[in-house]
C-alpha cells in the first residue's frame, strides 16, 4: 500500500498561465522513451523521475542532468510541485501507484495494460471522476501514423463495412516474468481496436500454451463482435522472426499494414469478392476483383511525443482523452477474458 497520507494538492494547469509539471515513476526500458518526448513538448516540464534502482538513476542523470531524481515514489506523488505522475513500471504495481498519485490531486499516464484486473481499473476511474482528474493509459499505437490514417481510411468509407482484423505481433522475447504475452502484447491490438472499430465486442474465445517460465509464451486470440465483423490476434515470443502485421479486410478495400516497414507502412489494395447468381438455381457467380495497390503517405511523428502533447492539452482544455480510464478498462476487460478462455481451453467467454 503506498498511501502518502499527506494533504492533496490539486493540479490545476490553466492554459498559456503554467507548465504542466510531469514526475514520472519507473526509468527502465519505457521510462526513458517517456521522460526524453515529455523534454520535447512546450509547455511542459519533467520535474522528477523516481526509481527503486540506483543504476536506473544514473542513466537518468547522465541523459537529463537538469532533473530532480528520487528512490521514492511517495516524494512523487505528494509532491506540491508536481500537476501529473506519470506511471512507467511493471503492471502489477500500476494500481496501487496510480491510486496514490490520485489520491494527492495528480492526473495520471498510466502505461498500458492499465490495471491488473478491472476491479482495480473500475475503482481508479471512479477515483479519478470524483476528483475531477484525467486519467490517460498509454495505448501508444492509438497514436501512430499508420493507426491514424487506418481510421481515416474507415471514417471516409474507403474500406467499406469491415470484415476482419488480423494481426500477427511475434517475436524472440522479451520474456516478462509478471504477466504472460496476452497482456504483454495484445494491449496493442486491443487498443487498436477498440480505437478503429466502434462496435463494441461480444465475446473473446483464445487458446495458448505455457513452455519455459510458467507463463503463456503463445496465444491465439478471436475477438467476437455483435455484427459480421471478426478480429484475430496471435501474440508469440518464441517466435525466430520478428513479425508486426496485421490484415484488415473490408468490403470494398483490404489493406496490409506492416509496422516494421520504414516506407509504404500501409498498402491498401483495391480487392474483393463479389456472390452473384448464375442462370441455375445452384450457381453461384463468383467474381474477383483485383485492381491497384497504393501506399498512403502515414504521419512519422513518435506517437508517443502525439499521445504526451495530447495529455497536456486534455489536461489543460478539461476534454477526456480518447484513450482514458473507460478505454484502459475495456482492454483489461478482454483480457482478463482472454485468460479465462485460455484456462478452458478455447471456450468462450461473453464480454
Ligand atoms: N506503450 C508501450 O509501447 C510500452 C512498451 C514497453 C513497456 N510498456 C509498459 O511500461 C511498463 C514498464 O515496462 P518496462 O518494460 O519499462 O519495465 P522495466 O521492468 O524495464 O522497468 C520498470 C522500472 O520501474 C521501476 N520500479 C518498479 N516499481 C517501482 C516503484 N514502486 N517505485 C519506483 N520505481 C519502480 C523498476 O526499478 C524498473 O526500473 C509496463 O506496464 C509495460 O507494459 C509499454
Amino acid at each position: 500500500m503506498v498511501s502518502t497520507g499527506i494533504a492533496p494538492s490539486p493540479a490545476k494547469v490553466e492554459k498559456g498561465t503554467q507548465k504542466l509539471r510531469v514526475g514520472v515513476i519507473g526509468y527502465g526500458y519505457w521510462g526513458p522513451n517517456v521522460v526524453r518526448n515529455l523534454h520535447g513538448i512546450e509547455d511542459v516540464h519533467p520535474a522528477v523521475v523516481c526509481d527503486m534502482n540506483p543504476k536506473s538513476l544514473d542513466r537518468v542523470a547522465k541523459a537529463h542532468p537538469s532533473v530532480r531524481l528520487t528512490r521514492d515514489h511517495r516524494e512523487v506523488v505528494a509532491s506540491p510541485e508536481i500537476d501529473a505522475v506519470a506511471v512507467v513500471t511493471p503492471v502489477w504495481t500500476h494500481y496501487e501507484l496510480a491510486k496514490a498519485a490520485l489520491e494527492n490531486g495528480k492526473h495520471v499516464f498510466v502505461e498500458k495494460p492499465f490495471t491488473s484486473n478491472s476491479k482495480q481499473a473500475e475503482e481508479l476511474i471512479e477515483l479519478a471522476e470524483r476528483k475531477n482528474l484525467k486519467i490517460m493509459v498509454d495505448h501508444t499505437f492509438v497514436f501512430t501514423g499508420a493507426v491514424r490514417k487506418i481510421r481515416e481510411l474507415i471514417d471516409t468509407g474507403t474500406l467499406g463495412e469491415l470484415y476482419y482484423y488480423d494481426s500477427l505481433r511475434v517475436n524472440l522475447g522479451l520474456f516478462q516474468h509478471d504477466v504472460n504475452v496476452i497482456w504483454d502484447l495484445a494491449p496493442h491490438d486491443l487498443s487498436i481496436m477498440d480505437y478503429l472499430v466502434d462496435e463494441r465486442p461480444e465475446g473473446v474465445v483464445a487458446t495458448g500454451e505455457r513452455h519455459l517460465n510458467g507463463h503463456e509464451d503463445v496465444a491465439f486470440i478471436t475477438v467476437y463482435f455483435p455484427g459480421r465483423f471478426i478480429a484475430h490476434i496471435n501474440v508469440n515470443w518464441l517466435s525466430p522472426v520478428k513479425v508486426r502485421t496485421t490484415l484488415i479486410g473490408g468490403e470494398k478495400k483490404m489493406l496490409v499494414w506492416n509496422d516494421l516497414e520504414a516506407d509504404e507502412k500501409i498498402k491498401v489494395y483495391d480487392k474483393g469478392v463479389q456472390m452473384g447468381n448464375g442462370e441455375g438455381l445452384h450457381d453461384v457467380l463468383v467474381s474477383y476483383r483485383t485492381g491497384d495497390m497504393w501506399a498512403p503517405q502515414v504521419d512519422r511523428t513518435e506517437a508517443l511525443r502525439a499521445e504526451l502533447t495530447y495529455f497536456r492539452d486534455c489536461i489543460v482544455n478539461d476534454q477526456t482523452p480518447r484513450n482514458d480510464g473507460h478505454a484502459g478498462l475495456r482492454v483489461v476487460k478482454m483480457l482478463e477474458a482472454a485468460d479465462r478462455s485460455v484456462k478452458n481451453r478455447g471456450a468462450i467467454v461473453p464480454l
